[in-house]
């Protein structure tokens, strides 16, 4: 053996025997995921869980393996719109948490596993959320995925920050917004607030950008051009303009997705082309 192979199986050894911290064991966790996706936004009843929830769907439609890890603490509705919300976690033996699986395959983690109850209003205090957090993201079996999707609660806050400091090599983020301007401004925050943070900004989503009407022609139900405003202003891509459509919020709540029940929705087409967008830019291959 030469010098310089003992000088690997020491390190090796020594690398063994090493106590990791939280972040090293997360990175150990989550090594066989290839992007790691957050999506943010400034303001609460964007849709920015109904977007999680569906790039989920479309990437999975493709054939990616998927999990969403919901990590909304105050509001978790990511089980209920993927039709998971009755489903209970697994422990194995070593005391990993085996994921519920969705449709298609789509693996889900959520806060709302934890809760007592639909409608129990918890505190969670700033370091608990943190804790909570890591354990979740260390101890869950992701196993081997091409993307898991962060959905977070509104805001530059505990999640926010959180997501941040835990997933060292997050891939980025995706901001959400709604056509107005009072919305654009609200996410806004929450993309400078990535760049602070030094994640990248993958793209913006605008969302109930117009609703098509049963003549068949579009109307804009928001005033603005919120998605057009926010990436000419942070030089960074609009992955697409996604319409209302009154069966996505329908189908959210009894836990369907409009891309599986109506493909050729306009809704789904959209989708469809801000996924490619979003492989494209993350280059996967
Ligand atoms: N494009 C859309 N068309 C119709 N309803 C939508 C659309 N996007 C979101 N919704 C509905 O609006 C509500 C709020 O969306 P949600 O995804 O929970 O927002 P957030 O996670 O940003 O708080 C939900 O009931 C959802 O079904
Ligand atoms: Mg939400």
């Amino acid at each position: 053996m030469s010098v310089g192979d003992k000088e690997a199986v020491k390190r090796r050894i020594e690398g063994l025997f090493q106590v990791k911290t939280q972040e090293e064991m997360i990175a150990r966790n989550l090594r066989n995921v290839r992007f790691k996706v957050g999506v943010i936004s400034g303001k609460g009843g964007v849709g920015k869980s109904t977007i999680t929830a569906n790039i989920a769907v479309a990437l999975a439609l493709k054939g990616y393996k998927v999990a969403v890890f919901d990590s909304d603490f105050h509001g978790p509705s990511i089980p209920k719109m993927l039709g998971v919300e009755d489903a209970s976690l697994n422990v194995t033996n070593d005391k990993k948490i085996i994921p519920v699986e969705g449709p298609l395959g789509i693996k889900v983690m959520s806060i709302a596993y934890f809760l007592p109850d639909k409608t129990e209003a918890v505190i969670w205090r700033g370091p608990l959320k943190k804790k909570f957090f890591d354990d979740l993201a260390m101890y869950t079996l992701w196993g081997e995925l091409d993307f898991l999707l962060f959905d977070l609660p509104p805001g530059t806050g505990d999640e926010a920050l959180n997501l941040a400091q835990s997933i060292k090599d997050i891939s980025g983020v995706i901001a959400v917004t709604q056509p107005t301007e009072v919305s654009a401004l609200a996410v806004a925050k929450s993309i400078n607030f990535a760049r602070k943070v030094n994640i990248r900004v993958l793209g913006v989503i605008e969302n109930m950008s117009y609703f098509i009407c049963g003549d068949g022609n579009k109307y804009k139900i928001f005033s603005g051009d919120g998605g057009k405003m926010l990436s000419e202003m942070y030089n960074i891509p609009l992955l697409g303009r996604v319409p209302i459509d009154p069966r996505v919020a329908e189908y959210g709540d009894s836990g369907y997705s409009i891309l599986i029940k109506n493909p050729d929705s306009e809704f789904s087409k959209v989708f469809n082309e801000i996924v490619e967008r979003l492989v494209s830019i993350l280059g996967v291959e």
